[in-house]
């Protein structure tokens, strides 16, 4: 999947002109809806910011998983516009290990009107280390379903591992035994499982939260993403696991073909995000879904258009925000782990 997703050459994610992301690629986030998203996740930070950090010094905002840097833009843009004069007291900071991709977004940024009108910055690190700061808040959108992830499964009461191997010349799956450190994960999983049932672990995702829990010495982490706590994501109605491949917006369970140019993606397991993050020492504020996270967000926006007739930016943006939060949309199945070092 590593390769697949990430081969520097062939990988996914690593072709130049890809458009993965929105009507032209093969899956929506909701960055691609539009801009309201930015303009509402600006309005949250500056709401944490308020309530539970220091005032001294600037706030660094931390963006990992940044792909082509839209959200970036449509955050500071929001904030500029909410209060120029705040520019100074915070900064805003990608992380993108890719050496090209950095690049890209570099270009991209120097053309960004509103940035050099405001001579406003982003800036652009290769690593988590290299974005640290005293304070602020960490976030990022569909990164962690992302990550690569161990496929397992489990046949005659054993669990073993599906590894990619090849069968007559082609990629398919095959059964091998679970390497050990595979083996505190699948004990964790519900000892109740039928044979048959396959699904997917991500010990990537307890490597990474302690390393982007350093990243502030007090601050927020908002983790955003789709995916169930442990008990929905291991229930043993989904036999097959929340693995899927995206290619021209379909949806199929076959990695194995044109590999390098389909998505390949899991649900996130809240659980473990949780228990890694505890581990670490940051506390777990909790999980809320995009619905109440965003209307929350909106509601002074909201209520500051009570009885004006929307005019056509307005209508846009009204229409973003329903998709963004109707729980039949985006509402429900986008999920906020919300976490803190005070
Ligand atoms: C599903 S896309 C989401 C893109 C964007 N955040 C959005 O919501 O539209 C996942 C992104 O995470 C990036 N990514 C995966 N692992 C990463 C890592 N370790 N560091 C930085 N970015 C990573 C991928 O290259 C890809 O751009």
């Amino acid at each position: 999947m590593e390769l697949a997703l990430y081969h520097p050459k062939w990988g996914y994610y690593s072709r130049p002109d890809s458009r993965v992301v929105g009507r032209e690629g093969d899956f929506f986030t909701s960055v691609s809806v539009g801009e309201t998203y930015g303009f509402l996740l600006s309005e949250k930070i500056r709401a944490e910011r308020k309530q539970g950090f220091s005032s001294q010094g600037p706030f660094r905002i931390v963006e990992q998983g940044a792909h082509d840097g839209q959200l970036a833009v449509d955050i500071v843009t929001a904030l500029l516009r909410l209060d120029p004069s705040e520019l100074g007291e915070w900064e805003y900071c990608i992380v993108e290990p890719r050496a090209t991709v950095r690049e890209q977004l570099r270009k991209r940024f120097e053309k960004e009107e509103v940035l050099r009108a405001e001579e406003a910055e982003i800036r652009v690190v290769s690593s988590l280390p290299e974005a640290s700061h005293p304070q602020g808040i960490f976030l990022c959108n569909e990164l962690l379903d992302a990550f690569p992830f161990d496929r397992v499964a489990r046949e005659d009461g054993q669990w073993g591992e599906k590894q990619v191997g090849i069968e007559d010349g082609e990629l398919a799956w095959v059964t091998r035994p679970l390497r050990p450190e595979l083996v505190p994960f699948v004990e964790a999983l519900p000892r109740d499982l039928p044979d048959d049932y396959a699904t997917e672990i991500c010990p990537a995702v307890s490597s990474w939260i302690e390393e982007v829990a350093q990243v502030f010495e007090s601050g927020t982490w908002w983790l955003i993403d789709y995916g169930f706590k442990a008990d929905d994501y291991y229930a043993s109605h989904r036999s097959t696991g929340t693995f899927r491949c995206y290619r021209d917006h379909q949806a199929s369970e076959e990695p194995f073909e044109a590999v390098g140019e389909t998505d390949i993606t899991a649900h996130v397991d809240f659980s473990l995000v949780r228990r890694a993050a505890e581990k670490v020492g940051l506390n777990w504020s909790g999980l809320t879904d995009q619905h109440h996270f965003l209307t929350e967000a909106a509601r002074p926006w909201l209520l500051s258009m009570e009885g004006q007739v929307p005019d056509e930016v307005v209508s846009k943006r009204l229409r973003q925000f329903q998709t963004l939060t109707h729980p039949g949309m985006m509402g429900k199945q986008f999920k906020i782990a919300s976490l803190r070092r005070p």
